[in-house]
């Protein structure tokens, strides 16, 4: 590279105090996911890389750093809940984390509400204002370049049910900001918030062309 960079090789080391990975790929949506194991124990726990990668039908998908107990679940049942995390529930989001025994319901470590879904057993949040209710589509063990499998596992669900709270639904168009989303940045404790204020809107060509 001739133009002046801070250039490195992840593979050899940052160099740097932290690791800027997820300061960069930031602010990341969160998926947290509700789960159910085959003995009937609920479970809750945030997952930050996390997106949506297909519209209809849509699929989401998250990554675990380890095979972390949502991810025995969902395996064992085929299903999961996404629920959005608001900033009035963000304390108790970041609570579910806490690495505690598969036996332990983060629902009752945090004082959270569980609630029956329509299309799968998995409870969700109630307190958050959308739920999406999940069947596992595919699962896979990430590798790295040369092949070699590591220990970092990405499950992929259908969304079959959503449920909005109504009052983010202003003459039926989803209001994201009202919402109040949190994201979650780099460090050990970076998250943010948004605001209509930082909204702008770009048309895409293909759409300026019709
Ligand atoms: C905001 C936030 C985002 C997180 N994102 C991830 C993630 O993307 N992948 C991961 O493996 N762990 C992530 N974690 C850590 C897990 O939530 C934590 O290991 C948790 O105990 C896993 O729970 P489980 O074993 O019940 O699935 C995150 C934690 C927080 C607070």
């Amino acid at each position: 590279m001739s133009r002046q960079r801070y250039s490195y090789q992840p593979r050899v080391g940052h160099g740097l105090p932290h690791d800027p990975l997820n300061s960069i790929i930031a602010p990341r949506p969160i998926g947290w996911i509700s789960s159910l194991s085959a003995a009937g124990v609920r479970n809750l726990a945030p997952y930050s890389f996390f997106n949506c990668f297909n519209y209809q039908p849509p699929i989401i998908g998250f990554a675990s750093l380890g095979k972390k107990d949502s991810v025995r679940n969902i395996l064992e049942t085929g299903e999961f809940v996404w629920n959005l995390v608001t900033r009035p529930l963000a304390e108790a989001a970041n609570e579910s984390s806490a690495s505690v025994a598969q036996e332990v319901d983060e629902f009752a470590l945090t004082g959270l509400t569980p609630m029956t879904g329509d299309l799968v057993q998995a409870p969700l949040v109630a307190e958050s204002p959308v739920n999406f209710e999940c069947r596992l589509t595919q699962h896979l063990q990430l590798q790295n370049a040369d092949g070699v499998a590591l220990d970092s596992w990405l499950i992929l669900g259908e969304v079959v049910a959503v449920h909005i709270d109504p009052a983010l639904l202003e003459e039926g168009i989803y209001q994201t900001s009202k919402a109040q989303p949190v994201l979650r940045a780099g460090g050990p404790s970076a998250w943010y918030g948004i605001s209509e204020a930082e909204r702008f809107d770009l048309v895409r060509p293909d759409a300026r062309r019709k």
